[in-house]
């Protein structure tokens, strides 16, 4: 495969090197708000038989890179394959989101869990990541990703979607010895998840913990943060003689984004809760800082979008190390339109942050 890529804005950027303006990608940026992907997503039946389609996969990750001038890729999959592999037995209901057949709900179920074969089971994610590698041929960077061991781990043991987490934090409560053993299982199946999939192409990973904030602080260190840097310690880091970057996602991390910087990640991702001056304050510049503007912006006039990007720049402030994306996923209600807007602003006003 050739590993000449025409746009390295966002891997040089992870690494925190010079450039002349900032990249940007969107979180969720394939996804329902593109009539292009409700169409396709018609075709392949229902969301899991598109991610088991590498083809059709492939189509739906190439979809905004043919409206925005994006500067990154991101597969097309869900953080819950992982526990699929691991035999709960995932399903979407319409309108109501994930669910599991199969809820890992008592310490029983914990230790009757096994870490799976991913290639076995997961090789359809590792052909999509192949078939994108073609498809993009070297226009820009690909990003692999999984859910924090945390994250996932809300879905297996409340059985789907949960506002509260009663069933996860009665076992942080009661039994915290069997969530540590759930977490280190979680950990050790998206390392090789991960690694398996920067072998397939992937030449940037995010860790998506959409949830670890839930947490008090010192539980959030000892179920999602050192979970996370179980992760971190087994991920390959380099690959055809270039850095392959980890960036980590803790939405809502706050002041924790200090603890998460000395993780040995690259990058981490910032919600619109946290400014990313203070972010950089946090991290003392140790890592890159992805994000942040709050999605729901996008559903204003194009004037209060550019002016959302301008100081979501200027908060980041002028150097490198800053790319630019929402803070959390694009929401399916938005007008493409206001995306586009998103992304020409980033273009035309963040090269004066850069020498
Ligand atoms: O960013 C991208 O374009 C890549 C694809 C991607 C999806 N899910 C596709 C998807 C990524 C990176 C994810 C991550 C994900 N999945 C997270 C973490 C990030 C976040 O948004 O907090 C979580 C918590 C999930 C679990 C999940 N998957 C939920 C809760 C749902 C249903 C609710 C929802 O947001 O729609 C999904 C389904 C899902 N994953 C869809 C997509 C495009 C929508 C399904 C559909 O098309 O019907």
């Amino acid at each position: 495969m050739s590993t000449e890529l025409a746009n390295d804005l966002l891997l040089r950027t992870l690494m925190r090197e010079p450039v002349p303006r900032t990249p940007v990608w969107i979180m969720r940026q394939a996804g329902r708000y593109l009539p292009e992907y409700r169409a396709t997503r018609a075709q392949a039946g229902d969301f899991m038989s598109l991610c088991r389609n590498p083809e059709l996969a492939c189509e739906v990750t190439m979809q905004p890179l043919r409206r925005y001038a994006l500067d990154a890729a991101i597969l097309f999959s869900d953080i819950l394959t992982v526990p699929d592999a691991m035999g709960l037995g995932l399903y979407f209901e319409t309108g109501e989101g994930p669910k599991f057949e199969r809820p890992v709900q008592t310490a029983d179920a914990v230790r009757a869990l096994k870490v799976p074969d991913v290639e076995k089971e997961l090789g359809y994610v590792f052909e999509a990541v192949r078939t994108i590698r073609r498809e993009l041929n070297g226009k820009v960077p690909l990003i692999g990703f999984a859910g924090s061991p945390f994250t996932v781990g809300t879905y297996m043991v409340e059985g789907g979607s949960s506002r509260e987490f009663p069933t996860i934090r009665a076992l942080a409560q009661e039994s915290p010895e069997v969530l540590d053993h759930l977490m280190s299982l979680i950990a050790e199946t998206t390392v090789e998840y991960l690694n398996a999939q920067i072998e397939a192409g992937a030449q940037a990973v995010q860790i998506f913990d959409t949830w670890g904030s839930a947490l008090e602080p010192d539980d959030f260190r000892r179920f999602s943060l050192a979970s996370m840097q179980r992760i971190v310690d087994g991920l390959i880091r380099e690959k055809d003689g270039r850095k392959v970057p980890v960036i980590l996602f803790t939405k809502g991390a706050g002041p924790l984004l200090e603890d998460l910087a000395d993780t040995g990640c690259d990058a981490l991702g910032v919600d619109w809760t946290t400014e990313l001056a203070d972010a950089r304050r946090y991290v003392s510049d140790k890592v890159a800082l992805q994000g942040n503007l709050n999605p729901a912006t996008l559903r204003e006039s194009p004037e209060t979008i550019r002016a959302g990007v301008a100081s979501t720049l200027a908060s980041y402030g002028k150097g490198p190390g800053h790319v630019f994306n929402l803070g959390h996923g694009i929401t399916p209600d938005i007008d493409p339109e206001n995306l586009g807007v998103l992304v020409d602003a980033v273009h035309e006003l963040s090269p004066a942050y850069h020498d």
